[in-house]
């Protein structure tokens, strides 16, 4: 059971989700095809050939999904908006139908007295910005721009809290090194020009939203961290340990934090990014919060004939796996936190998704009995107590996810919602995770109300 009270009063209790991971309706009111359409219709690239097509089927199940949230008591929801939904073409043409969707769900999220976390990108770059080069190209971080502009117009009025691109690493290693996500490419090259023009994205959406808001906003990236160990104490292995912290963290971290690009790393890459003018600074643009996804800690050994950055990654022994082989390691939160705090003070850090996945299954009653996530969440939230009993200034937790969803190339089978969907009806199912996390949002409620009702007035 984490010690809630040292969570602050007012701490962010909320649940995230991704728009291609649950919303479907892929071909409806205008949305153009993405790249990760395009990706799941490539045999061989999603298990059992899965696709986003109707996912969650949320775009016309919203309603019933928000009423979820009412359920849980969260405070906040974080979603992402469709760039091909809002503008079909990438730049340019605006497409109503696509923004007046998000408007009703913030709308309708404001009236439960939920705060709206809008995510600008999470991963499905409209296809014809990818046909024109995609990331690896400068314009793209230029269109991203231009579309979030258009978003932070129309929502900013309502919206104070925004996300601009979730996860470089996966977009950029994953989507063009490792080519496990769309993408799909190989190429060391392109992946570390993308990952400056992700970054540039960040940057000029960050001032976008600011310049277009009608109220005023509060601004982050979300990147996905891990700690990084050497799998033993040969030199190899502590020097190969210090390029996959390179590679996951400092390479993302340093520059937003005004460091400019870690000169080991562009060494290990052998490929300088392709900065311009004031890119530094623009990556550098102050932002409000720093969003952390994490998943899991990362042992390493010396991999010379790999990819970069000649590293791999190795089984932690006697760990407890989750269903996707990820260790159950919430010691790595709290360690994480604490480092990101004491090296780089953001000024505030939101957990922006933290979650796991197993085999869940519907019993002849109804119910489904997830102990494994109630633990895993149990045990990840207490880490962030410890972490804010240390100095951290934590804001909040997302719970990754408020469904099962369309996970990635691993499809549907691997499951992380704290309700079940039932993919061949869409029925939904509070598992016994949902309502311990329902549970923990209420007892830190009370308990919120008392210290507030016995502390000193000022
Ligand atoms: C993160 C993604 C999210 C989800 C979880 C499991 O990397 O941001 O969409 O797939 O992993």
């Amino acid at each position: 059971m984490p010690d809630l009270s040292k969570l602050p009063p007012d701490f962010l209790w909320g649940v995230a989700t991704a728009a291609y991971q649950i919303e479907g309706a892929v071909d409806v009111d205008g949305r153009s095809p993405s790249i990760w359409d395009t990706f799941s219709a490539t045999p061989g690239k999603v298990d059992n050939g899965d696709t986003g097509a109707v996912a969650c089927d949320h775009y016309h199940r919203w309603p019933e999904d928000l009423a979820l949230l009412r359920r849980l008591g969260v405070d906040a929801y974080r979603f992402s908006v469709a760039w091909p939904r809002v503008m079909p073409d990438g730049v340019g043409r605006v497409n109503p139908a696509g923004l007046d969707f998000y408007d009703r769900l913030v709308d309708t999220l404001l009236t439960d007295g939920i705060r709206p976390f809008v995510t600008l990108y999470h991963w499905d770059l409209p296809q014809v910005l990818q046909d024109a080069g995609g990331w690896p190209e400068r314009a793209t971080a230029e269109a991203f721009a231009e579309y979030a502009a258009v978003v932070a117009a129309r929502l900013g009025d309502r919206v104070a809290d925004w996300n601009t691109v979730n996860e470089p690493l996966c977009v950029c290693w994953i989507g063009h090194l490792d080519g496990n996500m769309a993408p799909g490419e190989r190429d060391l090259t392109r992946a570390v020009h993308a990952s400056h023009h992700a970054l540039l994205g960040h940057g000029l959406a960050t001032q976008a939203i600011r310049a277009n808001a009608a109220r005023e906003a509060s601004v982050g990236l979300v990147l996905n961290l891990s700690p990084i160990e050497p799998a033993t104490d040969r030199p190899e292995d502590v020097a190969a340990a210090r390029r996959a912290d390179g590679h996951v963290n400092r390479w993302w971290l340093d520059p937003i934090h005004g460091r400019g690009y870690p000169a080991d790393m562009i060494a290990t890459y052998g490929v300088e990014p392709p900065v311009r003018g004031d890119d530094l600074a623009v990556i550098a643009t102050p932002t409000d919060f720093l969003g952390v996804n994490y998943y899991f800690r990362q042992l390493v050994v010396d991999d010379p004939t790999g990819p970069a950055p000649y590293a791999k990654q190795v089984p932690v022994p006697g760990s407890v796996e989750t269903a996707m082989g990820w260790e159950m390691y919430p010691a790595g939160l709290e360690r994480l936190l604490v480092d990101v705090h004491e090296e780089y003070r953001p000024g505030r850090i939101i957990v922006t998704e933290s979650g796991s996945a197993w085999p869940d299954e519907v019993t002849a009653e109804g119910t489904v009995e997830d102990k494994e996530r109630t633990d895993h969440l149990e045990q990840h939230l207490a880490a962030c107590a410890s972490a804010v009993a240390r100095g951290v200034p934590l804001d909040g937790y997302f719970v990754w996810s408020l469904l099962d969803n369309f996970e990635w190339a691993y499809g549907y089978d691997k499951r992380f919602g704290l309700v079940h969907v039932d993919y061949a009806t869409q029925r939904r199912t509070v598992k016994a995770s949902g309502l311990r996390y329902a549970e923990l949002i209420r007892a830190h409620q009370r308990l919120a109300r008392t210290t507030d009702a016995t502390a000193p007035v000022a």
